[in-house]
């Protein structure tokens, strides 16, 4: 007998959900190539370089030799001494292994430290632009995220003022990116000793610090933030393996807690997903304890690309782009041409609007600055060839010229 399916009503917080803006746009810039559109894709969260051959090797032994089997929950002893080694190696910082969560994904990491640490009726302050994924996953929590907006002026860094203006009896946690996706700024050392201070008067306040492209930086000193006096009992270090080794596709992060916290965190973990793969815990390790050359090589390719996007979007009238210190994005104010007409008839209101135009007349795809919170910018990756540089750059000032 034929039955009727039962009703679509999904979890409420999963219908208030928003997709993630980045992915949505990475498949529009698809289908156009599906399409045969000749699209040059500036929207990459990833690097453009292949995983290390000592890190892929690492991998293919663990296949080899039987290694498949689940690890513990939290990942293999191995890895957290390994990962135990590099916060004392980069950042001073000292971790026992029962302090180490590894998961699949930095992503993961922080959906876990979030969803361990705040509840309803809790506030969870991000700074704008932010990282898509935060205000989404505080609210999964049943948190409210509260935006601190930074802008152009300050280099997209919030100031202790604005920290302090915007930090309430109910804020939970402070989630800080540096250096920031989408923006590519860092804090200084002494920019992160002034928000620590303000934070010495909010006793309850957790701050996760995600760290994932501290190895993707330029002249810039990285400091951890727990690694400021005092910090070290309330902060949730987030990293990973995706962006500083190409390791995207392995899907390994970890994060660094005080134990109650990351007990808490193993807890769901435990129940949601256990341990990331054993393959990519082996090549964790082999990445962590390998020359650290490729990682240097890549950095430096990004250095040039970063100067050659900067000096071009800079010489554009209309565009104030500040150089960054870390990641691989910039995110150049553009607001000077919302209200601009384009040849095509259609009117540039928004960030949206101006990404859409550019990916269809220019076929050059960037990121709205309204996906991160920070709806006067748009975000450029710049994870991609030189020549795709060149060609979309070419094609974003032909775009914006052409508006009036
Ligand atoms: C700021 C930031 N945090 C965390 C992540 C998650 O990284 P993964 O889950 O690949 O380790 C990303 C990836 O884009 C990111 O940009």
């Amino acid at each position: 007998m034929a039955s009727s399916p039962p009703s679509v009503e999904f979890n409420a917080r999963v219908t208030s959900m928003q997709p993630s803006a980045t992915l949505a746009m990475k498949s529009r810039a698809t289908e156009m190539q599906r399409q045969g559109h000749p699209v040059v894709t500036l929207s990459a969260g990833e690097p453009d370089f292949d995983t290390p051959a000592p890190i892929a090797e690492a991998g293919m032994e663990a296949i080899r030799s039987g290694f498949t089997h689940y690890t513990e929950n939290t990942g293999t002893l191995e890895l957290r001494e390994a990962i135990c080694d590099k916060f004392e190696r980069d950042n001073g910082l000292s971790y026992t292994p029962d302090q180490i969560v590894c998961s699949n994904g930095a992503k993961q990491s922080l959906a876990l430290a979030i969803h361990a640490l705040c509840d309803a009726g809790d506030e969870v302050l991000i700074p704008a632009p932010y990282w898509v994924s935060y205000p989404e996953m505080a609210r999964f929590a049943g948190a409210e995220p509260v935006v601190a907006p930074t802008g152009v002026e300050e280099q997209y860094r919030l100031t202790p003022e604005a920290l302090d203006d915007a930090l309430t009896d109910d804020t939970r946690a402070f989630i800080l990116c540096t250096p920031s996706n989408p923006t590519g700024a860092m804090y200084s050392p002494e920019e992160l000793e002034a928000l620590a201070a303000v934070l010495r008067d909010y006793e309850d306040v957790f701050v996760i610090s995600d760290e994932i492209y501290e190895h993707v930086r330029f002249d810039a000193e990285h400091r951890a933030f727990a690694s400021i006096p005092g910090m070290k009992e309330r902060t949730v270090t987030i990293n990973g393996f995706s962006k500083a080794y190409a390791m995207t596709g392995w899907r390994l992060g970890y994060l660094a807690a005080p134990a109650p916290v990351a007990d808490a965190t193993a807890k769901i973990q435990s129940q949601f997903t256990s341990a990331p793969s054993s393959i990519s815990q082996k090549a964790g390790v082999a990445a962590l304890e390998m020359d650290q050359e490729p990682v240097d090589d890549m950095v430096s390719a990004f250095r040039r690309r970063r100067d050659v996007v900067v000096e071009r979007l800079g010489a554009i009238e209309g565009v104030t782009c500040p150089t960054p210190d870390g990641a691989f994005y910039v995110y150049p104010e553009v607001s000077p041409f919302f209200g601009t007409d384009a040849p095509d008839g259609r009117t540039i209101e928004d960030s949206d609007d101006l990404c859409f135009y550019l990916l269809e007349e220019h076929h050059v795809a960037l990121v709205p600055g309204a996906a991160f919170g920070g709806p006067n910018g748009v975000r450029l990756s710049y994870a991609s060839s030189m020549e795709e540089l060149t060609t979309g750059l070419d094609r974003i000032e032909e775009g914006l010229n052409a508006l009036r």
